[in-house]
């Protein structure tokens, strides 16, 4: 176990084309190994198999011609010992003449599997084998179902294959026949064969050694690549890319979403930069005006008249509202970002939202014609009645913004194809430019500051609209703008409708 845990760590500590060099070969070496192993024990097995069944075959031949044989070498029909009939010496010895002949010994037994008639070692035959009382046991046993054989080493160390064949006469086993042949020639041929597996074996391992390594060092030279340079994105060359290799593989995909995301990081960083600079601009206009004014009241511009004093005092006033907004609604940014806004979410008729935004559209109006409807079929609106009604109220004061006094500003609800509820607030305004649209919703965005004059002053912060899409966004409905310049804009809203049940069941079912 604790070698097993040393292994694991050496092997972890590898780089991973060693790793992977050494994993392969490993498996190589086992399968190929077992592979060989398992050829070769069939190879034996099956030439022993058919020693020996070539082995019976000869001796039932050699005694088929023995004239006035008395006995048959079969398997009796069952285990019934009998007596040795008459002429079973002769017969036995003219078999005996035979086999030695061939180079094949024989001892007969007893059926009990002692000895009757010891084998002889001659020039031709090799001396006999010994068998146990168990391997005869076996053998009879095993016979039945097949080419049954002994492997056994003579006192000379020579591998002889034995075998036994029943002598039966009158359907009794009257004696047992053992024959044994060496079998030297099978030996040799399986040393040259198990030399011969041996050398493909350490031939293969060397060719994948040789190979393997510098097939898995080019496979993952990439990756080699990718670490080097990513650990100098890590250290701030965001600008840097990786080479994604022409592979449509796993390597070269990685490669191309890695680049994707030094691409997002080096954007968020870049809009980061560009959000604090563009903060710290918005802070500076009011706080140029606001030091401006206090200057002139320090050095007494306003020459004690108290209408000068106030003119100064309200200006302030305005900078610091100013100054205010802006930190409160990049607040509500920072709060929605870390999802900390808790949304009140409601079903409710938008009749009520609506005559207040029409209230106080009135109010921000300079002679605009407002108009404000909602279609009858109009489902009830599944939101954040507060929420709602602030992005309502920030779209309605911009269409006021951007729209002469004789323009118009509508605000209609009506129900979508898939069941929500569209609200839209259109103008007549002088619109957005095609360019500026993919940017409106972008944090302190605002079409050309400089240039763009509303027609009603005291121009927000450029932050509106992104704090109304994140607050539709979050309330699971979407904002899209559509417009002409010097026609129109008009903002879209789509919005959860609420389940034709009561406020309470649609508050259950959040
Ligand atoms: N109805 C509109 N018509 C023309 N321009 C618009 C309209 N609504 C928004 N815009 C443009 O989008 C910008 C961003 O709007 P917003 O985020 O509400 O910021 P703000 O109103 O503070 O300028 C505006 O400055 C303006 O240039
Ligand atoms: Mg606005």
């Amino acid at each position: 176990m604790r070698i097993w845990h040393m292994f694991r760590n050496w092997l972890a500590s590898l780089s991973l084309r060693w790793r992977l060099t050494l994993v392969v070969l490993g498996l190589m070496t086992a399968l190929l190994g077992g592979a060989g192993l398992l050829l070769s024990l069939v190879t034996e097995q099956a030439l022993l198999n058919n020693t020996a069944s070539s082995l019976r075959r000869e001796v039932i031949l050699t005694a088929k011609g023995i004239p006035g044989r008395s006995f048959t070498l079969s398997w009796a029909p069952e285990e019934r010992k009998g007596e040795l009939p008459r002429g079973f010496d002769a017969s036995v010895a003219i078999l005996r003449q035979r086999l030695t002949s061939l180079g094949v010994n024989m001892t007969i037994l007893r059926p009990d599997g002692s000895v009757l008639y010891p084998g002889q070692a001659t020039s031709l035959a090799p001396p006999p084998i010994v068998l146990g009382q168990s391997d005869v046991t076996r053998l009879l046993e095993d016979g039945l179902q097949g080419d049954a054989y002994k492997l056994g080493k003579t006192a000379q160390g020579q591998r002889q294959l034995v075998i036994l064949v029943p002598l039966v006469s009158a359907e009794r086993t009257v004696a047992l026949l053992q024959v044994g042949t060496p079998i030297a020639s099978i030996d040799d041929f399986l040393t040259t064969f198990h030399i011969l597996l041996l050398v493909c074996y350490l031939g293969a391992l060397c060719c994948a050694l040789v190979l393997l390594f510098p097939l898995v060092d080019a496979t993952l030279r990439p990756l080699l690549e990718m670490e080097r340079k990513s650990r100098r994105i890590a250290a701030g060359e965001l600008s840097l890319r990786i080479d994604t290799p022409k592979s449509r593989d796993e390597i070269g995909r990685l490669a191309h979403s890695f680049n994707q995301m030094v691409v997002q990081l080096e954007n968020a960083f870049q809009r980061q930069k560009q959000f604090v600079s563009d903060v710290s601009h918005e802070l500076r206009t009011p706080l140029t005006a606001l030091s401006g004014s206090l200057e002139m009241l320090l050095i007494g511009a306003d020459r004690g008249d108290i209408g000068a004093t106030r003119r100064l005092a309200k200006g302030m006033y305005v900078e610091v509202q100013r100054m205010h907004r802006l930190v409160e609604d990049l607040l509500s940014l920072t709060r929605l970002d870390a999802k900390k806004l808790k949304l009140r979410l409601e079903a409710f008729e938008l009749q009520t939202v609506f005559s207040r935004i029409f209230q106080q559209a009135q109010q921000l109006a300079t002679g605009h014609e407002i108009r404000c409807s909602i279609a009858p079929d109009t489902p009830r609106v599944y939101a954040d009645r507060d929420r709602l009604q602030q992005v309502l109220l920030n779209i309605v004061d911009n269409a006021l913004k951007f729209t002469p006094s004789d323009g118009q500003v509508e605000l209609t609800a009506a129900p979508g194809k898939q069941g929500e509820v569209v609200i839209a607030v259109r103008d007549t305004g002088q619109g957005i430019p095609a360019e500026a649209l993919p940017f409106i919703f972008d944090r302190l965005y605002r079409v050309d500051p400089s240039r763009s004059r509303p027609f009603r002053q005291g121009s927000g912060n450029g932050l509106g609209l992104a704090i109304a899409k994140e607050l539709i966004e979050a309330q699971k409905g979407s904002i899209q703008v559509e417009s002409t310049p010097g026609k129109g804009t008009t903002f879209t809203l789509l919005l959860r409708s609420a389940p034709r049940s009561s406020s309470k069941d649609a508050m259950a079912l959040q």
